[in-house]
């Protein structure tokens, strides 16, 4: 592709998460890449600036682990991965810039340089801490890898995180019979020394960044709660084996995979400007020194938005770099309005789908539900196929088909030295503009929506001039030309605005136009112009390619997830999801809601959002730190009445210990309501 150098244009980069290099791409994975190319080929439409660069993350237990058990090194593994990876993307008309891996010497060399910035900088601190250690294995075992015996409910084979029957998180060491799944022994606990990055430091910087609106409202309302609880310092060592990059000074000591992960996008776009420096001259400084008035944005799904949101923000301050512009968080795909899932067959791998349909259609049903929030977006399978097969093939293909074989036929392939219909085309022109600002602010659907509402008016413009019908009539030959013009120049600026959505499809009609589509040109219609033979563009999903796709995708999918994990503050989802997975009525049962008198409530001191309570269960007090402040003031609450989670584990906080949850409901701020319950409630009662 070819960036274009003039002054008004501006200077982006943009990145996609990386994925790990130990599992195939699939559906879900495919939502952020297509959300960022889409973003990307429409900043280069526009005739921007605008580079795209990802990598695999190579690094980590987990790939040294399946390296292991395939009998291979993981290098063996990492590049075999790497290909398949970017074969998929390639398939899927993912356009990097640069594809790379974070098992790189640039890698290495920002790894080892940047943690030395932050060491000279002292924001670096050593510990000793008790670890799960595998005897047999001789290695400390990451959470993932150690298994047993929910403390909680009894449930049997469970993570050494959380337990997946009943939902509970605890310590590794919290586990009844644990085992460790890599060898099958009893792990014991061992003290090493690691090393932290003191992430605390920069809690001011990082609160007024988020402030500055670098980060969409909803995921800068969770982060507020995560500075009520204090950020914890971030443990960046593992150690040996590991599979990783040593840390200098530190033998044996490893930086733990997350650490080196996000130094791949600036990895990669030192590659490509390495690799450009002969040609177009990229200057990697131009985007990442500390003054860099260029543009950066990472996108990423919600479960990895506190690490890019607090986490890397400071990695890059404290050692001297720019931050980004923004993070851009998605939310997660479901299929068929659930969790993907092998069983039903709707864990897709991209591959599968690649084997039975066109890459084309799954790129515009994900933008034709994107927007620019956080929320899931659902593939649903009927409704997919329904979508593409009337918005692409029944409104915009159709246009172009109804009209190519008239001009080619009977004109010589010669559109009319004018449009009938000027008023009607500039409309759609202007419409433009609204579909440019979609696409910039990323509400995907929005765009096609508009796109859509002008493709019907290209249909009905047809539909009501019946090239067809005049072509039978002698002498109407001119007004059927100047239909077919105005219908074949409709159509062309359609596929220019979901060109970024479609690119194979905006080349072929490049071809049948014979033009480039611009959207600097778009208010200049095509006239006595010659075109080129139609071919069809598109063809109609039948139901059987679905059936075969599910039907393939029955069998086994590996878990790579290395989700940012021990001592970290970014574990979890940072956006809740609309409803949580569902829970057994025993789940539901274990939960004891209590009527509770509020017979104290207190300011606590530091905290911006939350009250201290002294709650009545019946002569039973108990101490609760509640994020309402936003909503009450504390003389208002004593007395009242509210529902509490008796049997919550104690949770320590900064403040003091919480002995429950007070609960609330509402979309936050001052709307926040304690549930009153009806008279004749009275403390300790239980909530049925
Ligand atoms: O969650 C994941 O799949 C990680 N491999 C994403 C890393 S993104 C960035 F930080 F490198
Ligand atoms: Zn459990």
């Amino acid at each position: 592709m070819t960036h274009k150098q003039t002054k008004l244009q501006r200077n982006i980069l943009v990145t996609s998460a990386l994925p790990y290099a130990n599992g195939p791409i699939h559906l879900g994975h495919l939502v952020e890449y297509i959300q960022t190319d889409i973003w990307a080929r429409f900043q280069r439409l526009r005739d921007n600036n605008c580079y795209y660069v990802c990598a695999d993350d190579a690094h980590g237990t987990p790939i040294m682990l399946r390296a292991r058990q395939d009998g291979i090194t993981p290098e063996e593994l990492i590049a075999a991965t790497q290909k398949e990876h970017e074969t998929d993307f390639s398939d899927f008309l993912i356009d990097f810039d640069n594809y790379y891996t974070t098992h790189s010497d640039e890698n290495k060399e920002f790894a080892s340089s940047i943690y030395l910035k932050l060491r000279e900088a002292g924001h670096i601190r050593t510990q000793t801490i008790k670890q799960a250690y595998d005897p047999e294995a001789e290695m400390f075992l990451p959470d993932r890898f150690i298994k047993g015996t929910c403390p909680k409910c009894g449930a049997d084979d469970q993570y050494g995180d959380n337990c997946e029957v009943c939902g509970a998180t605890y310590d590794p060491t919290e586990l009844k019979n644990p085992v460790s799944a890599v060898s099958g022994a009893t792990p014991i606990e061992k003290d090493s020394e690691q090393y932290f990055f003191k992430l605390s430091d920069f809690s001011d910087m990082l609160q007024q960044w988020i402030k500055a609106g670098h980060v969409q409202a909803e995921v800068a309302n969770k982060l507020e709660e995560m500075f009520e609880d204090g950020l914890r310092d971030w443990d960046i060592s593992r150690n040996a084996p590991y599979w990783g990059f040593e840390i200098p000074d530190a033998p044996g000591k490893y930086f733990y995979v997350w650490m080196d992960a996000p130094m791949g996008y600036m990895a990669s776009f030192k590659n490509l400007c390495d690799k450009n420096n002969n040609g177009s001259d990229i200057s990697f400084d131009d985007y990442w020194a500390a003054d860099s008035k260029n543009e950066l944005y990472h996108f990423i799904g919600k479960d990895i938005a506190r690490f890019h949101t607090l986490f890397w923000p400071a990695v890059l301050d404290g050692a001297g770099y720019r931050k980004p512009t923004a993070i851009f968080c998605h939310g997660f795909l479901t299929v068929n309005g659930q969790k993907m899932s092998k069983s039903r067959g709707t864990f897709i791998k991209a591959r599968t789908y690649l084997e039975h349909l066109n890459p084309e259609y799954l790129r515009y049903y994900y933008t034709a539900k994107l927007s620019s929030g956080v929320d899931d977006i659902d593939l649903n399978l009927e409704d997919f196929m329904q979508r593409v097969n009337s918005d692409l093939v029944g409104k915009v293909v159709n246009i172009a088909s109804r009209c190519a074989g008239f001009i080619t036929k009977k004109f010589d392939k010669q559109l009319s030295t004018e449009l009938p219909e000027p008023d009607l085309y500039n409309e759609i022109v202007a419409a433009g503009e609204q579909v440019a600002e979609h696409f910039e602010n990323r509400e995907y659907n929005k765009a096609v929506r508009e796109i859509m509402a002008q493709a019907d008016k290209a249909n009905v413009y047809i539909d009501e001039n019946k090239p067809w019908v005049l072509i039978k009539e002698e002498g109407r030959e001119d007004e059927v030309q100047k239909i077919c013009t105005q219908g074949l120049n409709m159509f062309r600026l359609l596929m220019t605005y979901l060109k970024p959505i479609l690119p194979a499809t905006a080349e072929k009609s490049e071809t049948f136009l014979n033009t480039e589509l611009t959207w600097a040109n778009i208010d200049q219609p095509l006239l006595s112009h010659q075109i080129n033979k139609f071919k069809p563009l598109l063809t109609r999903i039948e139901k059987d390619q679905i059936d075969a796709i599910t039907e393939a995708s029955t069998q086994n999918m590996p878990t790579t997830e290395e989700k940012p994990t021990e001592n970290s503050t970014t574990t979890g989802p940072l956006v809740d999801d609309p409803i949580a997975d569902e829970i057994s009525f025993d789940d539901f049962a274990k939960i004891d809601l209590r009527i509770a008198k509020i017979i104290k409530a207190e300011h606590v001191e530091g905290a911006d959002k939350l009250l201290q309570l002294t709650l009545d269960l019946d002569g039973v007090t108990k101490n609760v730190f509640a994020g309402i402040k936003s909503a009450y003031n504390p003389e208002d609450l004593e007395g009242k009445l509210t529902v509490m989670v008796a049997n919550l584990a104690p949770r320590k906080m900064r403040f003091g210990l919480s002995e429950g949850m007070v609960l609330a409901a509402g979309p936050g701020g001052k709307d926040l309501f304690i549930l009153t319950p009806d008279d004749g409630a009275k403390p300790g009662m239980k909530v049925k």
